[in-house]
Formats: C-alpha cells, structure tokens, sequence
C-alpha cells in the first residue's frame, strides 16, 4: 500500500499539471490566484494546500463506493485554477453509478486494480473499455457516463482530475428519480407506466 500511496502522489502531481495545461475552461482571471473573500493582504501557503485527502492513507479500504473530492467547496484555493480531483475508492464488485459532469472533462487514472469504464456520447454511442492499473481514460466533458470495478476480490483506486474547480456531478438515476418530477412526465418520457416509475423511484427513495 505504501508503494500504491507514493505512486498516488507522484501521478496527483503530474496529472495536475496536465490537467492545467489542456482542460482549462473555467473563466480565465486577471490575477495570479484569487483570494478568500474579505482578504485584503496576501495569504499564506496553507491557502494553497489541502490536506483532506490523508483521510485515505492507512486506513481500511471502504465496504462501498467512496468518493473524497478535492474541489473548490472543499479547497477555496482552488478558485480561478480550473482544476480538480476526486479520489475514487471501489471496493470489489462496485459501482459509480451513471452521472455527468456538467463543467468540466475527467481524466481517469487507474492507481490500483482494474475497472469497467464507459460513456455515451450524444448519438447514443457507447465507449466503454476495461482498464488496468496505470491506465487512463478520457470521459468528455457533460456526457453521462459510470465506473465498475467488475474485479471479484481485488479492490480498485483512481484518481480523476477534472478541468474545473467546480466539476459538478449530476446521478441520472437521482436527477430523474429522485427529484420532484410529475410521474406522469416521467411515465411519458420512459413510455411506461406510472407503476413503473413509482417502482424504481422506491428503490431510491428507501
Ligand atoms: C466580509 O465582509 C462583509 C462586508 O464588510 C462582512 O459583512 C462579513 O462579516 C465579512 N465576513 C468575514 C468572514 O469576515
Ligand atoms: C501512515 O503510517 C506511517 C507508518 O506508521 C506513518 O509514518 C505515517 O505518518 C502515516 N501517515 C498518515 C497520513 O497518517
Ligand atoms: C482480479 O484481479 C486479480 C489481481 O489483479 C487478477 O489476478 C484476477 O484475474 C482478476 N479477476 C478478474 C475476474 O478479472
Ligand atoms: C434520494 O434523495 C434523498 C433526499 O434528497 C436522499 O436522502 C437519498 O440519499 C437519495 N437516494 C439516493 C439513492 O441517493
């Protein structure tokens, strides 16, 4: 594991960099790096420094999916960079269920074990693509798109950057099913029938 950690870091580094350099897009600022609100004198180095992520050095690995993300609501030095990461725990047989992310693109590396990866884009084609340790994957900005670690009794971990500090995530499942839609648009969009509906949005809902 020490060896996965020290990789870990080393990867954190240089996708950062990466990252900053290809997948900018969040709006360009007009200073070097924005202060916290009501600051008026440089800051000091903790504002750039973000130390939440230790939560996953020697501890045991999570019973279900996890993830601890760095963005900016979580590290406000983050502001006007238009970079980010989530760490991505999955523990065997798991799943990040299907999401997007509407501001930014994700670039996906696999630090340990091996995970089942896909999107679709908007003619309804699907990517998908079995990654092992050390591989990356691209997953375009806004397209829906999930994670399974399909591996039966390795546990797997990544780390995902995103071109913005503020990626945002949006679960279809709970988007569609677990908001405050009318069921009878949602029987219409799926062209099914109200007892349909109510009976995926009970498996969200309980
Ligand atoms: C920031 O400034 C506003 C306006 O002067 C003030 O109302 C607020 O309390 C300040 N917030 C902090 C955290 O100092
Ligand atoms: C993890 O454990 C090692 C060995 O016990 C220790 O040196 C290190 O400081 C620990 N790291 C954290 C973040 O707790
Ligand atoms: C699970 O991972 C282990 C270790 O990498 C590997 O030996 C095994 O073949 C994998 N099993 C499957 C079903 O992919
Ligand atoms: C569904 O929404 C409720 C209320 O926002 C939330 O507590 C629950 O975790 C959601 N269900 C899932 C599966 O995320």
């Amino acid at each position: 594991m020490a060896s996965v950690i020290t990789t870990f870091l080393f990867i954190a580094f240089v996708s950062f960099t990466l990252v900053k350099v290809a997948f900018a897009s969040d709006p360009d600022i007009l200073t070097d790096y924005v202060l916290p609100p009501n600051t008026t004198t440089a800051t000091d180095a903790s504002y750039f420094t973000y130390t939440g992520v230790r939560s996953i050095v020697n501890t045991t690995y999570p019973s279900k999916f996890t993830v601890i993300k760095a963005s900016l609501k979580e590290f406000p030095g983050l502001l006007g960079q238009s970079v980010s990461y989530a760490i991505l725990q999955f523990p065997v047989g798991s799943l990040n269920p299907l999401h997007i992310h509407p501001r930014a693109t994700e670039l996906l590396f696999v630090i340990a074990g091996s995970l089942q990866v896909g999107f679709v884009d908007t003619t309804n084609t699907l990517f998908s693509q079995k990654l092992e340790t050390g591989d990356m994957f691209v997953f375009p900005k806004g397209l829906v798109h999930y994670q399974y670690n399909a591996n039966g009794t390795e546990p797997a971990l990544a780390v995902s950057a995103f071109g913005s500090a503020s990626a945002g995530t949006q679960s279809i499942a709970n988007s569609v099913f677990n908001s405050t839609i009318y069921e009878g648009i949602l029987a219409e969009s799926f062209k099914t029938s109200a007892d349909v509906i109510e009976k995926i949005e009970s498996g969200l809902k309980s």
